[in-house]
């Protein structure tokens, strides 16, 4: 049945204007003022803003990480998504080394394929380049659509790339269209002073901190930047978390080298001192990067706001803080990195950015959807909303007043990073091309309907020949 909007804000990342939406077979047919239509389920969206949904380039679901696995998975993790106002989410499917890349993606497909009720993709992590490797890659951007390689620099032993690995993704992606993504961070020297400190007896979740110093974020991110220039390639910077890493992205911007910086809202409104709570709680704060000193927030929101970070991933990756983060109880180096953040990226940089006056309306769209489709293939099919485009479409109150809490989040985890934050804002309801994931606050969406998302290569449009011009 065909479905209209009425009577709501329309915002995108470029105009905010009253409007009505038209929505057939899963697309929007028709945006106009005062839409008069036959047959069709009437949506009263006065009073609310209408948004494209959110699009996540940045989550780890149901992925082996630091001895166990992450406890959202497709199902659990793009309910809490939607719920949040995501209606697309790419995740990294992890590699092994000296096995083929197709057994990883195979896993991937198989753990997403029943489970995620809105639409997905994956990255591909890339350990290592060898003769199988280069065989294998034409086929992962021209078969399955996947347009984006993951390096880490970190994780010695672990995920850890070395600059040689790093440098000749570089130089593949630019001859197949793909984008490559670091994790910033000097893995070698961490392992030093990790060590170093669980000898002096350093065991609590502020080492975690003091061992992954800001500088060596900002040297990964440098060196990254400089190989990206040699390659005359293009990188995405993910999590960016201190001054020291968007300084680089700058200094590079403004040299001309092709390279985006994503932060998450974790730095944005979290500081080093909560790896400090007593009886092990600072464990729940441990992400890699670290959190920072609060000076580093405004370097951030800043950033979002000139320009220099262009995109605000959740690096959802959850754990429970009983049985999963007490792996570390005696250890910080065991305490596995990361937190549940997939539910709470939208409203959070919402009543933090937008209502605080950091960022403008339009900046949050793009900065929460339409850049992340543009980088990652997607636009002009998703990442806002345009006639040709796919109905995903959030509708969402900015005066509601709550309270983040686990009591209340809908991911699988037993604590909430925000836990008593109050926000302003909270997407009510949410349309997955067309069909209806939630309404008036409760999820009616069907696992396994979300679809996987085969992307452009990067620099290219999706083909959507029906676009108008009306918010490009
Ligand atoms: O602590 C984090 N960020 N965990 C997820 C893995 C990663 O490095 O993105
Ligand atoms: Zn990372
Ligand atoms: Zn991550
Ligand atoms: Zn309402």
């Amino acid at each position: 049945m065909k479905k209209v909007i009425k009577n709501g804000t329309i915002v995108t990342a470029t105009d905010t204007y009253k409007g009505d939406i038209l929505i057939e077979n899963g697309v929007i047919s028709q945006i106009g003022a005062s839409l008069q239509v036959q047959d069709a389920e009437v949506i009263n969206a006065d009073g609310h803003y209408v948004f494209p949904g959110g699009i996540d380039p940045h989550t780890h679901l149901e992925m082996p990480f630091g001895g166990t696995v992450t406890k959202d998975d497709f199902e659990t993790g793009t309910i809490a998504a939607a719920f949040g106002g995501t209606t697309t989410v790419i995740d990294f499917c992890i590699t092994n080394k000296g096995e083929p890349l197709k057994k990883a993606i195979g896993e991937w497909h198989a753990k997403s394929k029943d489970k995620a009720v809105i639409d997905y993709g994956f990255h591909l992590m890339i350990g290592e380049i060898n003769d199988d490797v280069l065989t294998e890659l034409p086929s992962v951007i021209d078969d399955e659509g996947i347009t984006s390689f993951k390096v880490f620099m970190a994780y010695k032993n672990v995920l850890q790339a070395d600059d040689e690995t790093l440098f000749q993704t570089l130089v593949q992606a630019k001859k197949l269209g793909a984008l490559v993504m670091v994790h910033a961070e000097n893995g070698d020297v961490i392992d030093y002073l990790v060590k170093k400190a669980l000898a002096e007896g350093k065991t609590e979740p502020i080492y975690h901190a003091l061992t992954r110093p800001s500088e060596i974020e900002g040297e990964a991110t440098g060196r990254a930047a400089v190989f990206t220039g040699l390659a005359n390639s293009q990188l995405y910077v993910v999590h960016v978390t201190c001054a020291e890493a968007v300084e680089k992205i700058a200094e590079a911007r403004n040299k001309g080298i092709d390279i985006w910086g994503e932060t998450c809202p974790q730095y944005l409104v979290l500081d080093q001192s909560y790896l400090e709570k007593p009886n092990f709680e600072g464990a729940k704060y441990v992400w890699s990067p670290p959190l920072r000193e609060k000076w580093h927030q405004d370097v951030l929101w800043n950033a979002l706001k000139s320009g220099q970070l262009q995109t605000v991933g959740s690096d959802q990756c959850s754990f429970d803080f009983k049985g999963q983060k007490d792996l570390g109880i005696n250890d910080f180096s065991k305490i596995p990195n990361g937190g549940p953040i997939i539910e709470d990226r939208f409203s959070i940089l919402f009543s933090e950015g937008v209502k605080k006056g950091r960022i403008t309306l339009n900046q949050f769209v793009d900065v929460t959807s339409t850049r992340a489709a543009k980088l990652f293939g997607l636009y002009p099919k998703k990442g806002t909303i345009a006639v040709g485009g796919d109905a995903d479409i959030v509708i969402f109150d900015p005066n509601v007043e709550r309270t983040i809490s686990a009591e209340t989040h809908h991911m699988a985890v037993d604590y909430s990073a925000f836990e008593g934050m109050k926000v302003t804002g909270e997407p009510v309801s949410v349309l997955s091309r067309g069909e209806w994931v939630i309404q008036e606050k409760k999820f009616v969406g069907k696992l396994g309907a979300g679809e996987y998302l085969k992307r452009a290569k990067y620099g290219e449009m999706k083909e959507n020949k029906e676009i108008n011009s009306l918010s490009l």
